[in-house]
């Protein structure tokens, strides 16, 4: 009887043997994670620091958003003043109802004599508002919404309407909540583990004697954290994440240098191509004039604005005051020191007619849709890569090309193998691209 007894003991002293075991694995497991994901987590965080600032209702903010597009932008930024104020923190500035009739009716409000209304209409030069009289108080609330809800940009933002600034992602906060989740979770399942893991070696400390060998040896066996980060795998791992994670994040920002795609800087008169080249279809050629026939896509001269603007003396965004600018220089004759988008160093060489008249590539695939800029941006990057991979994948173009016609018979004869790439008539050549 004692016998079974002591048998069943010992027994039943196995099982938190074995569950000590399996704690103790799943709390190195639980340690490693934590490390992994608090880094991953540090990676997440720079694309989540734009997006933390949206706070409020998501719908609300675009559809505020929408009727800023639709009815304010033409006047005002966010954070810079346009024709009228930079509109970001308004709400600090003016009451609620103070905005809503000014809104609805700016004019009766600086009739009326309102202080702040007539200061601000002096301040702007006396440039009337539009009124919305038919823009219901909720609207309004929706556009103020959307208005504080955009973070001060770290860009350089165009100063022309019409043109968007650079709006938050919101993907990522999604995944910051998840990960933080997960880490509170493992943390608590962390300290859980540990409370759990003491509690059963207390108890068989109890029975001592009655444990094997072995046993024993796990038993007493302290879990020391000390020794644990001291450890060699320990010490190991951590290092080797954090070599991966600064190489990581040493190849990605090297690879930004010196790489200015999106770049689009602010233009000392507000030339629209969107105007211009889109609504008023003017040819690009007709501007650039070198575009087609050299290696350089100049920009125009005073004399071609003139054409036009001999006769043209107001525009429908800004009236006199942009067209001013352009007939007081050339009266002046001060050309206009436009600033270059586009600049590939020295140690490249491009050039226009190659790649629009001979192998007839559309501007667009190189500059997107400039047609559709209020100011113009460099759409493409711009690296050896981007020119490399379109030699690679574009066909020439032998058109009317007798010189090609020769090429390609011998092309086919050698290899049947499809479309003569750009590569195949030397493009990848170090020499075509570089002096
Ligand atoms: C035609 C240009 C124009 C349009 C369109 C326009 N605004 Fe204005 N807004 C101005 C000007 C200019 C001022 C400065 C006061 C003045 O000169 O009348 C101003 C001032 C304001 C102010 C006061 C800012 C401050 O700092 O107190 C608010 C608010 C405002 N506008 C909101 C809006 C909203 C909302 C819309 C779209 C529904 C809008 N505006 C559309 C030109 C415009
Ligand atoms: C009415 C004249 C005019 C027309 C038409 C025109 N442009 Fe321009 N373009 C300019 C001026 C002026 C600039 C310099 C100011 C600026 O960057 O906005 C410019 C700048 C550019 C730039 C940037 C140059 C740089 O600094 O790197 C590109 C690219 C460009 N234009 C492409 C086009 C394309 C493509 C078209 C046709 C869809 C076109 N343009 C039509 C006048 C014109
Ligand atoms: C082929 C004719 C033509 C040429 C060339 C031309 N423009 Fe214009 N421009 C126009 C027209 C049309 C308008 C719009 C007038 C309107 O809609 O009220 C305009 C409007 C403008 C405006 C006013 C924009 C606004 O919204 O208030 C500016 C600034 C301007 N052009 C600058 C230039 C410059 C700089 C050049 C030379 C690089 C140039 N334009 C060449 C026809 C031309
Ligand atoms: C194969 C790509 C490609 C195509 C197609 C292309 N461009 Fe460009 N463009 C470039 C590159 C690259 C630069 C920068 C050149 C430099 O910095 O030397 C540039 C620069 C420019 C500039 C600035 C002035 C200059 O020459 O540096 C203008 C303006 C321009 N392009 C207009 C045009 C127009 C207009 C067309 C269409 C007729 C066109 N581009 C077609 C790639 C292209
Ligand atoms: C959109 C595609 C495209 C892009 C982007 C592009 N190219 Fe090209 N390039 C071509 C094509 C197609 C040809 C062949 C033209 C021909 O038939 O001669 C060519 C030809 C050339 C040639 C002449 C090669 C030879 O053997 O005669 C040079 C040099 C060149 N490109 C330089 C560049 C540079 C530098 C860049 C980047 C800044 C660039 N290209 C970007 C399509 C492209
Ligand atoms: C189709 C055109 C093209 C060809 C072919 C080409 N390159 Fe380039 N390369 C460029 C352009 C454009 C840049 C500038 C890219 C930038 O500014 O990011 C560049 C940049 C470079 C740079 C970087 C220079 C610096 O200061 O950052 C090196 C190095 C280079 N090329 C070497 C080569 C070698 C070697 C070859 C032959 C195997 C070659 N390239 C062929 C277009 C070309």
């Amino acid at each position: 009887m004692a016998q079974i007894s002591e048998k069943t003991v010992l027994n039943m002293s196995r099982l938190p043997i074995l569950m000590s075991r399996i704690s103790r694995s799943f709390l190195t497991l639980a340690v490693f994670s934590i490390v992994a994901l608090s880094s991953s987590f540090s990676a997440f965080s720079d694309t989540t620091a734009t997006a933390a600032s949206a706070t409020a209702n998501p719908a609300l903010i675009s559809q505020g958003e929408q009727l800023f597009k639709a009815n304010c932008k033409s006047c005002h930024q966010i954070h810079k003043d346009a024709v009228g104020p930079a509109l970001s923190g308004v709400t600090k500035r003016r009451k609620a109802d103070w905005i809503y009739s000014w809104v609805h009716n700016s004019r009766k409000m600086i009739d009326a004599g309102d202080k702040t209304a007539v200061e601000l209409y002096n301040k702007f030069n006396k440039a009337e508002m539009t009124s919305f009289p038919t823009l219901a108080n909720a609207d309004i609330d929706a556009i103020l919404a959307y208005v504080e809800s955009v973070p001060v940009p770290t860009e350089v933002v165009p100063p022309v309407p019409g043109q968007e600034t650079t709006a938050p992602k919101g993907g990522g906060e999604y995944d910051t909540v998840i990960l933080s989740l997960i880490i509170v979770v493992l943390i608590l399942v962390l300290v859980a583990m540990i409370i759990f893991l003491t509690v059963i070696k207390r108890y068989l400390k109890e029975r001592e004697g009655k444990l094997d060998a072995e046993d024993k040896e796990l038993v007493d066996q302290k879990f020391d954290i000390k020794a644990f980060v001291q450890s060699k795998a320990f010490i190991g791992i951590v290092v080797a994440a954090f070599v991966i994670i600064s190489v990581r994040a040493c190849w990605i920002s090297a690879q930004e240098v010196a790489v200015e795609q999106n770049y689009a800087p602010v233009q000392p008169i507000a030339f629209s191509h969107k105007l211009h080249a889109g609504d008023n279809k003017i040819n690009c050629n007709y501007c650039h004039t070198g575009a087609y026939k050299g290696k350089q896509s100049n920009i125009p001269s005073l004399n071609i604005c003139m054409n036009c603007h001999t006769y043209v003396k107001s525009g429908p965004k800004y009236g006199e005051n942009e067209i001013k600018k352009l007939t007081d220089a050339y009266a002046a004759g001060k050309p206009v020191r436009w600033v270059r988008v586009h600049n590939l160093p020295d140690l490249a060489y491009f050039n226009h007619s190659q790649h629009t008249q001979v192998a007839g590539i559309e501007c667009q695939k190189c500059h997107g849709p400039i047609e559709e800029m209020e100011v113009v941006k460099q759409y493409s990057n711009l690296t050896m890569g981007w020119c490399i991979n379109c030699h690679r994948e574009t066909a020439v173009n032998s058109k009317d090309n007798a010189y090609y016609d020769r090429l390609l018979k011998v092309h086919e004869e050698s290899k049947k193998k499809g479309d003569m790439t750009a590569e195949e008539i030397g493009g990848l050549d170090c020499s075509k691209c570089h002096y």
